[in-house]
């Protein structure tokens, strides 16, 4: 409709018409509007309601238009006016970020005032190209025994954390998010439909281990609008692009991406998406693959920053053949999987070493622990094999005692509680222990008891990764004989 004439008082004081489209409110209501009037709004547009809050364009119809609202104002009644921006969503981003507790658009949930922002980016942005990619040559150390000897991660790499509820996957990644303290990596954390408590406990555990100093929180909480579930992703995707654009390495934790297709699915429905597959519109797998695309590690020329992604996924009663699941588990570089029935008997973290793998990290690995843990994983699984046919009472063969026994210190070396991150020295020094049969004249009990003095010793004779094998050797040789 015809919104103004504007008189242009320009020197030739020529009259121009603008015309520009003002569109109206049908329908309001479940976090979404439909809106009629606006033929030329474009999908992922900002649009601005006469009171002031923001709506995005997710769906465009023959007559109506679906918007996602962006506040939990109830404002926008139907019969409101609303106009098209031409602007996308954008987030503000670099330092003044760090340590603060934010929402998908930015504003401060910490209570604190909010952060300035000199830059912008778009959520949504187009993943880095292959020229500008180099390969994951770096390890990313989490601090756990299982995943940086086993399972290891590169940084730009992209790590599916997979399993049932309660399992330990959020405190894993946020053992590795603590473990990077001065390691020079920014970590973003976006917790995506968590409960406040759950939330309230993530800030304080980050808060606790000092870990605020180089972290950001992006929270869309349970019962915040679907529209900010769905956007929370890509506002710290966003947030970590900005930092690995710039030469940073960075690491962004999705908790969850589960609950993350469940928001995008309701926005779907709700806006008459036609659905398919348990009801997930047809292009969650693109939403997941634009999202975590954009974690790479960029060329030095192109700033030689990285992104290292930890997405989250929950399955039902171990189920890893169902939609959600398989699409990430195609996506991601590979998965580490929790299982409940470990969880259960107490072997924590519960991870199945068996059906985890890290299609990449082991080229970032250092030789030396690369070279220490090269057996160990076979060497587990043909235990856990082992202890599983030695229960049936068949007669077993000599020598199967042994490796039962070697099995079983294994199996309490690879314990470990939470917030008990170890450096790298000491994941080798527990590697070449336990190869080198040092460890076997012990219980399993007293051989986990060793381990503090084992890896205070490794630290006070000064031993790193690239010290020769034999100066290793020799320490753990001495310590050894002053342990009996
Ligand atoms: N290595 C560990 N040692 C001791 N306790 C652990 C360990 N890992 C996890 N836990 C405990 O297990 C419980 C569940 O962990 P967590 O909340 O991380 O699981 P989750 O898989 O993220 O669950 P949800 O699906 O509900 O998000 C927590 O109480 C946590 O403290
Ligand atoms: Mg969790």
């Amino acid at each position: 409709m015809l919104d103004e004439i504007k008189i242009n008082h320009d020197a030739d004081y020529c009259f121009t018409t603008r015309l520009s489209e003002r569109g109206c409110v049908v329908g309001v209501g479940d976090g979404i509007a439909w809106i009629r009037g606006l033929p030329s709004a474009r999908l992922d547009e900002l649009i601005e309601f006469d009171d002031g809050s923001m709506g995005l364009v997710f769906q465009l119809g023959k007559t109506l238009i679906g918007a996602i609202l962006l506040s939990q104002k109830h404002g926008v009644t139907a019969e409101m006016s609303v106009i098209h921006t031409g602007r996308r969503l954008e987030v503000g981003v670099g330092d003044s970020l760090i340590g603060r507790v934010i929402d998908p658009l930015g504003n401060p949930l910490d209570g604190l005032p909010a952060p300035e922002f000199r830059e912008f980016r778009n959520l949504e942005a187009a993943a880095p190209l292959i020229i500008e990619r180099d390969f994951v040559s770096e390890p990313l150390y989490t601090g756990s025994k299982i995943v940086d000897t086993l399972i290891p991660i590169g940084k730009g790499q992209r790590q599916l954390v997979i399993g049932d509820d309660g399992v330990g996957k959020s405190a894993l990644t946020l053992d590795a998010v603590i473990n990077q303290r001065n390691r020079n990596v920014l970590c973003v954390m976006v917790l995506i439909g968590l409960p406040r408590s759950s939330v309230a406990g993530t800030i304080e555990a980050l808060r606790e281990a000092n870990a605020l100093d180089y972290t950001v929180v992006v929270v869309a909480e349970a019962n915040a609008l679907s529209g900010f579930r769905y956007l929370a992703p890509f506002a710290g995707c966003a947030i970590a692009e900005h930092w690995m654009r710039v030469g940073r390495d960075t690491l962004i934790v999705y908790d969850d991406l589960t609950r993350h297709a469940q928001s995008y699915r309701e926005l779907s429905l709700l806006l008459q998406r036609p659905p398919g597959r348990e009801a997930y519109p047809g292009d969650i797998f693109y939403l997941h693959s634009r999202l975590l695309e954009r974690s790479t590690v960029l060329a030095p020329e192109h700033g030689g920053g990285s992104m290292t992604a930890l997405p989250i996924i929950e399955t039902r009663q171990g189920e890893l053949s169902a939609y959600i699941p398989t699409n990430l588990i195609s996506i991601t570089d590979g998965q580490i999987y929790f299982d409940s029935k470990l969880f259960d008997a107490g072997m924590l973290p519960a991870i199945d070493i068996g059906r985890s793998v890290s299609r990449i990290g082991g080229k970032a690995q250092h030789p030396a622990i690369k070279a220490a843990s090269a057996h160990i994983r076979l060497e587990y699984l043909q235990f856990l094999d082992l202890e599983l046919f030695a229960r049936f009472g068949t007669k077993l063969e000599s020598g199967v005692e042994e490796k039962l026994q070697r099995g079983r210190l294994l199996r309490a070396l690879l314990k470990q509680d939470r917030l008990a991150a170890l450096s790298e020295e000491s994941h080798l020094a527990w590697l070449l222990a336990y190869s080198s049969g040092s460890l076997d004249r012990f219980s399993p009990e007293q051989a986990v008891a060793l381990l503090p003095a084992l890896f205070d010793a490794v630290a006070a004779h000064g031993l790193k990764l690239d010290t020769p094998k034999e100066q290793w050797f020799t320490i753990l040789q001495v310590f050894f004989e002053n342990a009996s």
